[in-house]
C-alpha cells in the first residue's frame, strides 16, 4: 500500500501562525505534526509516500526531504491552489499508480498510529475505507451513516447529522476513487469534496467499509486542538536531562530538558518539555507546556502552553496559560511607566487579557 499525505490547504483557522508557516509543521512536543503522520504510515508498513504541497512547498520539502531519515521514500506533487481534498487526490494520481493507497490529512494526529486501519482493509474486497470516530459535535465534521460495517452515506458538516460518527481524515482507496473525483462538481464552498467522491463510490455500488479509531486522535486545525494533542504527547514523555539546571531550581515529575538549555532559580513541573538552548530563569513552567528551542522564559510563569522556537516571555506579572506563541513572538511585562499595555501584533493575532 502507498501513502498520500495532504499538506497543502489554507490553514485559515490557525492564523496568524499560518501566515508565515505551514500548519503541518507546527510542532507538538517540539516535533512537526506532519512528522508524526509520516511515522504513523511508516510504522504501518507504508514506505512509498506522496505528499501534496501548496504555497508552503519549500518549507515542507526542506523539513521532510526525501523521507530517508524516516525510513520512507517521499515524492512531492504541487497543487496549484487548495481546491479541495478530492482535487488533491487527482493532482497526485500520476504518482500513485493503480495500487491501493492510504490518504492521510497532514494536520491529523493519531496517538496510536494507523496500523490497525491498514490491517482492516481487504484489497480483494473493499473499494474504500473511511476511518471514523465518535465525536461530540458531528455538525462540525464530515459525518457517516454506517450499517453492518459499511458506509451508506457521507455528508459534510450536516445541520442534522445522521450519526455521531465523524470522519477522521484517514482513508484507504482503490484506484476507483480517481474516476469518482472526476465525476463530482465543486461544492457550494467551491471545493472538490472527498465526501462527495466517496458518496459517488457508494452510489455506484462500490464497497466502502467503516473503521473506528481506537485511541486518541485530533485534527489539529485550531489552537486548542494543538494544545490538546500536545498534552497527550507530553503525557507519555520519558524524562531526560541534557541541560544545565542550577541547585536553586526544582524539576518535578516528568520533564525533558534539551541540550544546552539553562534553568536558573526556577520550578519546572512536568509533564513538560524544554527545548534545546532555552533559558528558564526566575520562572515557573507548569504541566503540559512545551518550550521550543532557543526560547526565553524569564521572571514569568507559563502553563499548558506551546512556545515555538525563539519565543520569549519576560517579566510578566500574571501566569500565561492555554497559549500558543509563534516563532520568536515576544511578550514582556510593563517595565516602564506609565503602566499600560503596549502591542505590536501581526495580522489576525488574538490576545486575551
Ligand atoms: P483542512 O484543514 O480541511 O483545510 P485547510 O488546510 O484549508 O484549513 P482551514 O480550514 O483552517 O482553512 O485540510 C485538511 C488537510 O488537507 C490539511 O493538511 C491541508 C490539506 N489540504 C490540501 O492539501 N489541499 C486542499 O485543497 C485542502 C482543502 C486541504
Amino acid at each position: 500500500m502507498r501513502g498520500l499525505i495532504l499538506a497543502g490547504g489554507h490553514g485559515t483557522r490557525l492564523r496568524p501562525l499560518t501566515h508565515t508557516s505551514a500548519k503541518q509543521l507546527i510542532p507538538i512536543a517540539n516535533r512537526p505534526v506532519l512528522f508524526f503522520g509520516i511515522e504513523a504510515l511508516r510504522d504501518a508498513g507504508i514506505r512509498q509516500i506522496v505528499i501534496v504541497v501548496g504555497h508552503t512547498k519549500s518549507e515542507i520539502v526542506s523539513a521532510v526531504g526525501d523521507g530517508s531519515r524516516f525510513g520512507v521514500h517521499v515524492e512531492y506533487v504541487e497543487q496549484d491552489a487548495p481546491r479541495g481534498l478530492a482535487h488533491a487526490v487527482l493532482t497526485a494520481e500520476p504518482l500513485l499508480g493503480r495500487e491501493p493507497f492510504m490518504m492521510y490529512l497532514g494536520d491529523n494526529f493519531l496517538l496510536d498510529g494507523v496500523s490497525d486501519v491498514v490491517r482492516r482493509f481487504d484489497p480483494a474486497r473493499d473499494d474504500a475505507l473511511v476511518l471514523l470516530a465518535h465525536v461530540q459535535r458531528p455538525e462540525e465534521f464530515g459525518v457517516a451513516r454506517v450499517e453492518g460495517g459499511l458506509v451508506r452515506a457521507v455528508v459534510e458538516k450536516p445541520a442534522r447529522p445522521p450519526s455521531n460518527l465523524g470522519i477522521v481524515g484517514v482513508y484507504v482507496f482503490q484506484s476507483a476513487i480517481f474516476d469518482a473525483c472526476r465525476a463530482i462538481r465543486p461544492s457550494p464552498r467551491g471545493e472538490l469534496e472527498i465526501t462527495d467522491a466517496i458518496q459517488h463510490l457508494i452510489d455506484s455500488g462500490r464497497r466502502v467499509v467503516a473503521a473506528t479509531v481506537g485511541g486518541y486522535w485530533k485534527d489539529t486545525g485550531r489552537p486548542e486542538d494543538l494544545l490538546d494533542a500536545n498534552r497527550m504527547v507530553l503525557d507519555r514523555l520519558e524524562p531526560s536531562q541534557a541541560g544545565d539546571v542550577d541547585t536553586a531550581s526544582r524539576v518535578e515529575f516528568r520533564v525533558v530538558i534539551g541540550k544546552g538549555a539553562r534553568v536558573r532559580n526556577s520550578v519546572i513541573r512536568g509533564p513538560a518539555l524544554i527545548g534545546e538552548g532555552a533559558v528558564i530563569e526566575d520562572a515557573y513552567v507548569g504541566p503540559f507546556t512545551t518550550i521550543g528551542d532557543g526560547c526565553v522564559v524569564r521572571g514569568s510563569e507559563v502553563e499548558n502552553s506551546i512556545l515555538l522556537a525563539e519565543a520569549q516571555l519576560v517579566g510578566l506579572e500574571e501566569r500565561v496559560i492555554d497559549s500558543l506563541l509563534g516563532r520568536a513572538a515576544v511578550v514582556h511585562g510593563r517595565a516602564h511607566k506609565p503602566r499600560a499595555l503596549r502591542f505590536v501584533l501581526g495580522d489576525r493575532s488574538a490576545v486575551g487579557l
